[in-house]
């Protein structure tokens, strides 16, 4: 165990600074409203509130809402929101125009896109996720399953290729997530892509960890499906609209269950029977949330000019030199790092394992330093390039070390579990 006053905590400290001072990002930091004092190590479950939000929020309610009223669906470009916003989205998750569409939840994409997928591959009777995958795509899956007459299979990402050699051809729709949510690791989607479609499968992709947190190239790598929240690396805000990516090559026989007015071919034509929009615009369903869309466009001007590499760099550079300062300052502790050390197994957060993680994470939150829990003993910190530092996280761990030492978490406010943990 080391003091958190010492020569190892002096090195680290010259360490963050001297990487604070390295970094090109560094300046990006400003476009965020972080409050004084806090620690934000929670961005990979509810991105910090960017700078651009609130005057655009003031204008959409006080001068789009308030005085244009309803002509600002065609005035002030409402009703072409999900499409604009959709391609600023696609822009980060290596997506050309015209291939991804924001709205509605995460959930209520996927469980659009897994719908479509199995009516892409008609025959083929299974559906593959990961047991660790977030629960409400493991939940979707089993719907869609009931719906469909499939069957749903679980098999882990490493798992995969063997699987699919033997069954492959009975895949209709592999959904998974590139980043594991709790413990961070990052898989290989060019390979389960590759060895998905080999088999004649779908790949659906879950962006939720990894849109705004690293590249993640849909279009090179042929991924057909995605989905993703817009409220964790996009910074959108609470509650923000998901989106959806439908490959260009999919988009004609792209036939999902919710079709709502918004997704018709002449949604003020009225007509009582369905025909799709041409091109992503089909995956459109009902009013689309217009102050929560507006808030995630201007959310996202957070990211002009910032190149994903280089988000991802600096995402790596702070992932490591968390897991440096774990080993120093938490050794003999009672942690144990569960996030992979290799840096191409990193998504962009760490997990910590504690008997005592749910204390843990309270005590940390008293003091301003803000991570979440997940059962039954994982801490995950979140580090979101566009404002954490190296400072912050050298910060957050010498904390995490002062509270084990004087064992502040035993208090017993810290014990009581609130409803979001
Ligand atoms: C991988 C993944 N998918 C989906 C969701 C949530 O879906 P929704 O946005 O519909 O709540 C989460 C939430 O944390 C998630 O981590």
């Amino acid at each position: 165990m080391v003091s958190t006053a010492s020569p190892a905590l002096d090195t680290l400290a010259a360490r963050a600074a001297s990487l604070d001072a390295a970094d090109p990002l560094a300046a990006v930091r400003e476009r965020f409203l972080l409050p004084e004092g806090v620690v934000y190590l929670d961005g990979n479950s509810l991105g910090a509130l960017p700078a651009a939000v609130p005057p655009a929020m003031a204008d959409a309610v006080h001068r789009q809402w308030g005085t244009d009223l309803i002509r600002s669906w065609n005035d002030n470009s409402w009703w072409d929101a999900p499409l604009r916003v959709g391609d600023a989205v696609g822009r980060l998750i290596g997506a050309a125009p015209g291939q991804t569409l924001a709205g509605d939840s995460t959930s209520v994409q996927l469980f659009n896109a897994l719908s479509a997928a199995v009516r892409l591959r008609p025959g083929r009777p299974l559906l593959l996720t990961d047991p660790g995958h977030f629960p409400t795509d493991q939940y979707i899956a089993d719907s869609v399953a009931r719906l469909f007459g499939l069957e749903v299979r679980r098999m882990p990402p490493a798992g995969l290729p063997r699987f699919l050699a033997e069954e492959g051809e009975r895949v209709a729709v592999a959904g998974y997530s590139p980043v594991d949510y709790r413990t961070g690791e990052l898989h290989d989607m060019a390979a389960t892509t590759r060895a998905v479609q080999r088999a004649g499968g779908l790949m659906l992709w879950d962006l939720c960890h990894a849109a705004g947190a690293l590249p993640v190239g849909l279009d090179e790598l042929g991924v057909d499906l995605a989905v993703g929240c817009g409220y964790k690396f996009l910074s959108g805000g609470p509650g923000a609209p998901a989106f959806l990516y439908v490959a260009e090559r999919h988009q004609a026989a792209f036939d999902q269950p919710l079709t709502g007015w918004n997704g018709h071919v002449e949604p003020f034509g009225l007509s009582g029977d369905y025909a799709p929009a041409e091109g992503v615009g089909r995956g459109r369903i009902g009013t689309p949330p217009i102050l929560s869309m507006l808030a995630l466009e201007a959310a996202l001007t957070a990211f002009d000019g910032v190149a994903m590499e280089q988000v991802r760099a600096k995402s790596l550079s702070l992932t490591g030199f968390f897991l440096d300062c774990a080993d120093t300052l938490l050794d003999g502790l009672g942690f144990t790092a569960v996030t992979p050390r290799a840096p191409e197994r990193r998504g962009s957060q760490v997990t910590l394992r504690h008997p005592d993680a749910y204390a843990l994470v309270r005590a940390l939150a008293a003091r301003g330093v803000i991570g979440d829990m997940r059962a039954p003993d994982m801490l995950r910190f979140g580090v979101n390039a566009l404002y954490i530092t190296h400072r912050d996280v050298l910060s957050a761990i010498r904390q995490l070390a002062e509270v084990v030492m004087s064992a502040e978490h035993r208090d017993e406010r810290f014990r009581h579990r609130t409803t979001v943990t």
